[in-house]
């Protein structure tokens, strides 16, 4: 069996490290986020993933600095809003993001869902390429993208490559999408791992509708787990194992 923990790592196709295990803060009223990201941190997450569409990048990033761990061990998630997929206003959003979370870098900005159309996608993902050059990011990436959206993108990025030079299209470091036994997206998958992008799970834990499963409920019993820690172990087990580092320097 592999060993994993929370402070397993993977390394992405950018070269930067992501830790495994991610403290997601969707619905997380802004009031309530900086202090719930404190407790995630003092429990040992490092890795916060939030999204401008949350309204809480601030008090993510307040959380995260008042934590009193240094920011090279935290990683911050954000992501352009599906409403806001064209190139100028992805700029604008990467600012404000640095402007309010008072970071000098994003660790992680993905695409939140394929909308916009193609001129549109592929503008976003050129700003978010423009804020890597810049080092305002690190690493990107999309979410919700299925195999076509990705093919396009891909085809983008082989094109730019090979007229202005290696990796001016950028690297799609992650897809981010739902991802449990009931909704494994078997074609998302292959392609993601053809490619050594890593697949980032959201509602892992079918949001607690699954427990009673009855698959699921007797696995919990044999193996002497909650529900949502076997499908977290699924998650974690299923598909980036190739990416991952042990890192235990916390
Ligand atoms: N990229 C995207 O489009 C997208 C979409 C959705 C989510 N996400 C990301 O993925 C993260 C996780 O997704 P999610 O929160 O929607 O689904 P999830 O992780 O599958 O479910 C979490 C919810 O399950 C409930 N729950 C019930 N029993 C639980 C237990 N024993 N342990 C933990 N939780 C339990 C909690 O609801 P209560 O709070 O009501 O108790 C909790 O908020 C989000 O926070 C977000 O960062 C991304």
């Amino acid at each position: 069996m592999s060993s994993l923990s929370i402070h397993t790592k993977y390394r992405m196709p950018s070269g930067y490290e992501i830790p495994a295990l991610g403290y997601g803060v969707y619905q997380t009223p802004a009031a309530e986020c900086a202090e719930v990201v404190g407790h995630a941190l003092k429990n040992g997450y490092r890795h916060v993933d939030s999204a401008v569409a949350y309204r809480n990048e601030q008090p993510s990033a307040e959380g995260m600095k008042s934590s009193g761990i240094s920011r090279d061990e935290l990683f911050f998630t954000t992501k352009i809003p599906p409403k806001d997929m064209t190139y100028e206003n992805s700029k604008q959003h990467i600012e404000n993001t640095l402007k309010v979370t008072g970071f000098d870098y994003v660790d992680l900005y993905l695409l939140h869902s394929p909308y916009g159309g193609k001129e549109n996608r592929i503008g976003a993902w050129k700003a978010l390429v423009e804020g890597v050059e810049a080092g305002k990011i690190r690493s990107i990436g999309v979410s919700n993208y299925g195999v076509h959206h990705l093919d396009e993108l891909e085809a983008y990025i082989k094109e730019t490559d090979s007229s202005q030079g290696p990796q001016k299209g950028g690297v799609i470091s992650i897809n981010q999408v739902e991802l449990h036994p009931w909704l494994a997206r078997k074609d998302i998958v292959d392609w993601c791992k053809a490619r050594g992008v890593l697949l980032e799970a959201y509602c892992p834990i079918v949001r607690a509708t699954k427990n009673d499963d009855p698959l699921l409920a007797p696995l919990a019993k044999k193996y002497g787990k909650t529900p949502s820690q076997i499908l977290i172990r699924w998650s974690l087990q299923m598909v980036n194992e190739r990416a991952k580092i042990e890192v235990d320097q916390y």
